[in-house]
């Protein structure tokens, strides 16, 4: 759950053109937000000129004429650049706001577009918590970097400059002076902030393991209660948050000893000036106004560079942040289409696994050499010892992975050169594992097929026999399911499913273990909607309750990774002693203990 993060593994500069090109579809917001700031810093720089201008004047002591309308004069321009300045930051701050509305309204859309397109196989070797977590990161560190452009690094590096140029049209060692003290301030805390960082990471991964353990605690908190093991989680989460005390304290304690630094080294330099000018004043070059200017530049760089230090570290978690994202983003898709993909064109429904070979990307091999023909309209039952590999069968036919050799054909067409799309809606698919929406019943039902009418998804959910348990809620089909589904019960998820299936209507139907969590009663009832939904439909079943698959056209047992029979059930019982029979002796008939693995 922790996720320490290490600056070899952070890239900026893909981070920095990743944002600035999603900035860039805003060429207008962008440009005049960076024109703002400089108008905003331009104002930085000469007003405390005009400021040097009026104490020069007044320190004459003479008011004639000419001295008053020359510091009134002054002072009009004074409040001109004010105003200027005002004008800029109001615009800069406007601009800023719609910018990174507009760029994070689209890196949200672009981000979730791109994680949702990966393939089946990223999806689950990655927690869900952290994927979604990566995307609202990466799309809201938008904000904190352009924050930190405009109004820290873009104000700074002007200002700067700025007075760079003014100190040193005045001299030239002052300038020099001021330029190597920038660099010296920026550069020791560039250095302790890097210094110091081991300590952040520490507390950044004490920060997930709280929240790690927590999470953790509370998505098992069934077990807990059960378990009464209320007290042993507290002690577990205690040690947690005893790391995080001590390491967020380091952490913060850090950031003090940098600001300490920062102000000995502000001391320093506002004690050079004063010697500085002093020396000018005797020598006659420097006025009263020069020490007033010099005084206002200081204020104004240390307002911009102060906290220099706390931005580099504010950057770092964006880079940190969206680096994250950006790795998901430059993943290469496992499965995409061939370049000259083309739709499916179901006519018939015959299914072929040509030699093919297969491989989990981490695991062993599950099939060497597998070869079934799947006549059109055909209902074949596959069954056999869990892990034999019969739901990978069904999610190679989904091209939720590409096989590894050999090819799998629909209507003699390669899966792997159509349209995913395509393959996909030519198959209605129950699996072994259903996951409901958030969303109401209907809107769950419906996602069979979007446009069916609501009385279409009523009749479907009745086939399915869903209307039972639908009608108990007073929300009827408005209740809302909950995370994945957890509001209802394994076999009321089924039959979600099932119902799904009957109004997507494909002319291919794969069922895994579609009726396992059913009572008898209710499966010998939707065994019937089956029947119905299965008419003029190649149809792949897979079971370990053999009663529900007797009728199939043809059987076959798997057994790791191959098959090990094949033929009708009458078929398969006539023969000598064989696995089916085994199975099917030791099920009595059909009549099995619930959930009992058959093996
Ligand atoms: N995503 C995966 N990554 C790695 N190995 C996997 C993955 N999914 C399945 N396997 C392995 O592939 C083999 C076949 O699994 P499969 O799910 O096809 O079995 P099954 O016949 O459907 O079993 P069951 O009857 O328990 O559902 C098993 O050994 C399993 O551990
Ligand atoms: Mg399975």
């Amino acid at each position: 759950m922790a996720e320490p993060r290490n600056y070899n593994d952070i890239r900026a500069w893909s981070v920095v053109r990743a944002y600035l090109s999603a900035a860039s579809k805003y060429p207008w917001f962008f440009t005049a937000a960076v024109i703002a700031t400089l108008i905003v810093e331009g104002e930085n720089v000469l007003e405390p000129l005009y400021l040097k201008q009026v104490v020069d004047l007044l320190s004459k002591g003479t008011p004639t004429e000419a001295v008053l309308i020359a510091i009134y004069t002054a002072l009009g321009i004074y409040a001109l650049l004010y105003f200027s300045g005002w004008a800029g930051r109001r615009i800069a701050s406007y601009l800023t706001v719609e910018l990174e509305a507009e760029v994070i309204r689209d890196l949200f859309n672009t981000s979730a577009a791109t994680l949702l397109a990966h393939s089946h196989e990223f999806f689950i070797s990655n927690f869900t918590g952290t994927l979604t977590r990566r995307v609202t990161r990466y799309t809201r560190a938008f904000e904190s970097f352009f924050d930190n452009i405009i109004f820290n690094f873009l104000p700074a590096i002007f200002f700067v400059i700025g007075i760079l140029i003014v100190l040193s049209l005045k001299s030239i060692l002052l300038g020099l002076g001021l330029l190597a003290w920038t660099l010296l301030f920026i550069g020791i805390q560039y250095a302790m902030v890097r210094y110091y960082q081991p300590l952040r990471i520490e507390r950044s991964a004490a920060d997930s393991a709280t929240t790690g353990t927590l999470s953790d605690a509370v998505l098992n908190h069934a077990t807990i209660t059960t378990f009464a093991s209320l007290d042993r989680e507290r002690s577990i989460f205690g040690k947690v948050v005893d790391h995080w005390y001590t390491a967020t304290r380091n952490s913060w304690l850090s950031n003090n000893y940098i600001a300490g630094v920062q102000g000995v080294l502000v001391m320093a330099i506002e004690f050079i000036f004063f010697v500085l000018i002093i020396y000018f004043w005797q020598q006659g070059t420097a006025t009263v106004g020069d020490f007033v200017l010099i005084q206002a530049y200081l204020t104004i760089l240390m307002d911009r560079i102060w906290g220099i230090g706390r931005n580099m570290r504010e950057l770092y978690d964006v880079f940190a942040d969206a680096t994250e994202m950006l790795d998901i983003i430059e993943l290469p898709n496992d499965i995409v289409d061939a370049p000259d993909a083309r739709p499916l064109a179901v006519r018939e429904g015959q299914i072929v696994f040509d030699h093919v070979r297969f491989e989990y990307r981490d695991g062993q091999t599950v099939f060497e050499d597998c070869d079934i023909t799947i006549a059109p309209h055909e209902k074949v039952a596959f069954v056999g010892p869990s892990g034999a590999g019969k739901s990978t069968i069904t999610k190679l036919l989904l091209r939720l992975y590409n096989v590894s050799g050999g090819a799998i054909t629909i209507d003699g067409q390669d899966i792997a050169l159509a349209t995913q799309e395509s393959v996909r809606e030519a198959i209605a698919f129950v699996p072994q594992e259903q996951s409901l929406f958030h969303r109401t019943l209907m809107e769950n039902i419906r996602y069979g097929r979007a446009d069916a009418t609501d009385d279409e998804v009523i009749e479907a959910a009745k086939q399915a026999h869903c209307l039972e348990f639908i009608e108990r809620y007073s929300d009827g089909f408005d209740t809302m399911v909950g995370e994945r589904g957890v509001k209802l019960s394994g076999g009321e998820r089924q039959r979600v499913a099932i119902a799904r299936a009957i109004l997507k209507n494909a002319p291919i139907l794969v069922l895994d273990e579609a009726t396992s969590s059913l009572d008898s009663e209710s499966e010998s009832l939707i065994q019937d909607a089956l029947a119905k939904l299965m008419q003029g439909k190649t149809v792949i079943a897979i079971a370990h309750r053999l009663s529900t698959i007797m009728h199939m056209d043809r059987i076959i047992v798997m057994e790791n990774g191959r098959i090990a029979l094949s033929g009708t059930h009458t078929e398969l019982l006539s023969q000598e002693s064989n696995l089916y029979k085994k199975l099917w002796e030791i099920q009595a008939g059909g009549f099995i203990a619930e959930d009992e693995d058959p093996i």
